[in-house]
């Protein structure tokens, strides 16, 4: 908690250093993608449809830096790397420049969900730092950066894109899969309001749903299906695709629930808020299932509840338990099923996609 109280206003520096791990993508594509944030930057900051003055565009850029590029960067670096491996070869720079557009699209469009979603979860740190709404010249204007953040992506798209084949397409892809987003985040806002009244109606099939919709269609889908309709391909025709990619965000989001109450937070690089805000997640799901009914008491007494002792009590349940160890024999056959799905699949340069993207995530610890 140190870092929060040292924290600077005028300081902005990333932990580049956390990019994402990847087989196949080279340093140098990794450092063209790095390069392009910078150019659409300045484009955003220089937009001739307002008026820009020093104290609006300096805004902007320093809540940017912020909140854009200081994560993974997975989702956006995969655009360029399912790009690269459905060609078959060396990208030009034209390709380059494309592919890593629409991936900081998804980083834009990730930074937009994540501002409003720490404000909602009311959580303190994100990627490290405290959270956007967390500072203290920030607050509320957080509610209309994340609509900026938002607005930003037509304008990328519409900058670099609207002269393509596929720029319709592109357009109403974004579209489909925020409304699928917004709609997931709203039932993982309103099933606590259920889990208030009765804890015991948690279940799988609800947790499947809330995830599915909430993380998997803009996570995992979205960077390979923007990598489809930039080669040519026509997204109706890749529908096995899709589910198993929403499959793998399904997977990915269970992680993310394991590593709420689980990861470290020096290493997650926020502190995890599920058991306070009475989250719907998977690992109160799995502890439900395997509770006797003195152990559900335990849930039903303190889950939800704001105060470390409730917490912790809800830890150490899921501890006794062994939530851990069920979670490791989740993971193990999650990524056995995912691989006998991809491998069903008849084309050799889409199941390197669907691989290249499962290796980043499987057993991740952040
Ligand atoms: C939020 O899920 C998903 C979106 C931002 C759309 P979580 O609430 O579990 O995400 P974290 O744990 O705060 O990152
Ligand atoms: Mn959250
Ligand atoms: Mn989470």
């Amino acid at each position: 908690m140190h870092l929060v109280l040292y924290w600077n206003f005028l300081s902005f520096d990333f932990a580049q250093s956390s990019l994402a791990k990847s087989t196949t993508m080279s340093s140098d594509l990794k450092s063209k993608f790095l390069q392009v944030y910078d150019t659409l930057k300045s484009e955003l900051i220089n937009d001739p449809a307002f008026e820009f003055d020093d104290d609006s565009r300096q805004w902007v850029e320093k809540m940017l830096d912020y909140n854009v590029p200081g994560g993974k960067l997975n989702r956006g670096l995969s655009v360029v790397d399912s790009y690269q491996l459905l060609k078959g070869g060396d990208l030009t720079d034209d390709e380059v420049f494309s592919a890593s557009a629409l991936g900081w699209c998804i980083e834009w469009l990730q930074a937009y969900f994540l501002v409003l979603d720490d404000i909602m979860d009311e959580s303190h740190t994100r990627r490290g730092q405290p959270c956007w709404f967390r500072l203290p010249k920030v607050g509320m204007i957080a509610a209309n950066d994340g609509i900026i953040l938002r607005n930003h992506i037509p304008r990328i798209l519409k900058k670099h894109f609207r002269g393509k084949p596929y720029y319709v397409d592109l357009l109403d892809l974004f579209n489909e899969v925020e409304f699928q987003t917004a709609s997931g985040q709203m039932i993982d806002l309103i099933t606590t309001l259920v889990g208030e009244k009765d804890l015991s109606k948690y279940s799988l099939s609800t947790h499947r749903r809330i995830v599915q919709y909430k993380t998997a269609y803009y996570s995992f889908y979205l960077p390979v299906a923007c990598a489809l309709l930039m080669f040519g391909e026509d997204l109706d025709k890749h529908e096995e695709v899709k589910s198993v990619l929403v499959e793998m965000g399904t997977y990915f989001q269970v992680q993310d629930d394991y590593l709420d109450c689980f990861g470290a937070p020096e290493v997650i690089g926020k502190i995890g808020t599920d058991i306070e805000d009475f989250k719907c997640s998977w690992l109160v799901v799995k502890a439900l299932e395997l509770s006797s009914e003195e152990q559900k008491k335990i849930l039903h007494e303190n889950y939800g509840k704001k105060d470390p002792f409730s917490v912790a009590k809800v830890k150490e349940l899921y501890h006794t338990l062994n939530l851990q160890g069920v979670f490791e024999d989740y993971e193990k056959a999650s990524y056995e099923k995912l691989i006998t799905s991809i491998e069903g699949h008849p084309s050799k340069a889409v199941q390197a996609v669907l691989k290249s993207f499962l290796g980043k995530i499987y057993k991740r610890q952040k």
